[in-house]
């Protein structure tokens, strides 16, 4: 009423926003059942913003700690959207060729710097599919790669040399993965490369929800086995000796290889395992990874 009064449904703005609300709330209740099919455990608060992000035509950069569950989400998001998702994998090598594209040698020498000489990378063709790019670790990639990403962002455009300019088809959209500073060797953004993303921050989740994320990830129904591991995983979290505990990946693991070796006995054996690949320990720690395995699972034997 407020708004037919003011005459704003007839304003251009007030209708874009209006259709994408819209959207978003019929999206945000689909969602709810579609996640529960894919297997994707609680993130209700995390994934409504990032669904509110990407039907408001921004790009996402999703940030937490190693095993949190950023690829999964990214992934179950593309799909219920129904976008295409065009992956990279961050890392200090990475260039911008890669990114972009490049000419293959033989067929140049025969053709020239033309199009059918051009093999697109995975930037090139999200934009022309109007896809979704997604780069895991984008503080990992080299200056000169986040470089090539600010007027794809922004202006939906890239130059291409030699072919020349390319403009963005349709929704084409960046999901970005990052862990946050504290945790592997990262670098940092630009500042003006933050400015083109919408930031949405992934913790450590309940003890519950990891509890059923292993569960349905392992398809293992031994409680104990399960809920020994989800605690043994987070009790590394917690630990004052412990640089950078382990994340439900580990959890997942550990049950994995129990299970293989026989069962909720082995549960401190495939620890031993799982662990020191993916716990970090202080420096005035560093050779005792197998004593404090022993000890954690010692006491979630006990408790257990
Ligand atoms: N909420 C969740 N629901 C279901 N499975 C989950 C959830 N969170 C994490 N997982 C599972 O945990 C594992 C790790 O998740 P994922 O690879 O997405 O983490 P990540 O944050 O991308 O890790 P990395 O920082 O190492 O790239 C996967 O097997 C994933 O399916
Ligand atoms: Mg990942």
């Amino acid at each position: 009423m407020i708004v037919s009064s003011l005459g704003l449904s007839d304003c251009p703005l007030f209708q874009r926003s209006g259709i994408i609300a819209h959207m978003a709330i019929a999206a945000a209740d689909n969602w709810k059942a579609w996640k529960k099919n894919a297997g994707l455990v609680g993130r209700e608060k995390e994934s409504r913003l990032a669904l509110a992000v990407l039907q408001a035509q921004r790009h996402l950069l999703l940030e937490g700690p190693v095993g949190v569950g950023k690829t999964f989400l990214a992934h179950c998001l593309a799909r219920y959207l129904g976008r295409s998702l065009y992956r990279v994998d961050g890392d200090e090598r990475y260039s911008e060729q890669k990114l972009t594209g490049w000419f293959d040698p033989p067929m140049t020498l025969k053709v020239g710097y033309v199009q059918d000489a051009f093999r697109q990378g995975p930037l090139v063709a999200a934009m022309k599919e109007g896809g979704i790019l997604f780069i895991n670790e984008l503080n990992r990639m080299p200056e000169s790669v986040q470089n090539v990403l600010l007027p794809a962002l922004d202006e939906r455009l890239i130059d291409i040399p030699h072919l020349g300019q390319l403009r963005a088809q349709g929704p084409f959209q960046v999901i970005a993965t990052q862990n946050p500073h504290e945790f592997v060797a990262t670098s940092h953004l630009s500042e003006a490369l933050k400015d083109r993303f919408e930031w949405v921050a992934l913790d450590y989740q309940s003890r519950e929800e990891e509890i059923r994320i292993v569960q349905g990830q392992t398809g293992v129904a031994d409680e104990r086995l399960i809920c020994g591991a989800v605690d043994l995983a987070r009790a590394t979290r917690t630990d004052a000796r412990v640089r950078r505990g382990a994340s439900v990946r580990a959890a997942i693991s550990i049950v994995d290889i129990a299970s293989a070796l026989g069962g909720v006995d082995h549960l401190e054996e495939a620890a031993r395992v799982a662990l020191p690949t993916r716990i970090q320990l202080r420096e005035e720690h560093q050779d005792s990874t197998g004593d404090l395995i022993q000890e954690l699972a010692g006491s979630e034997k006990k408790n257990g």
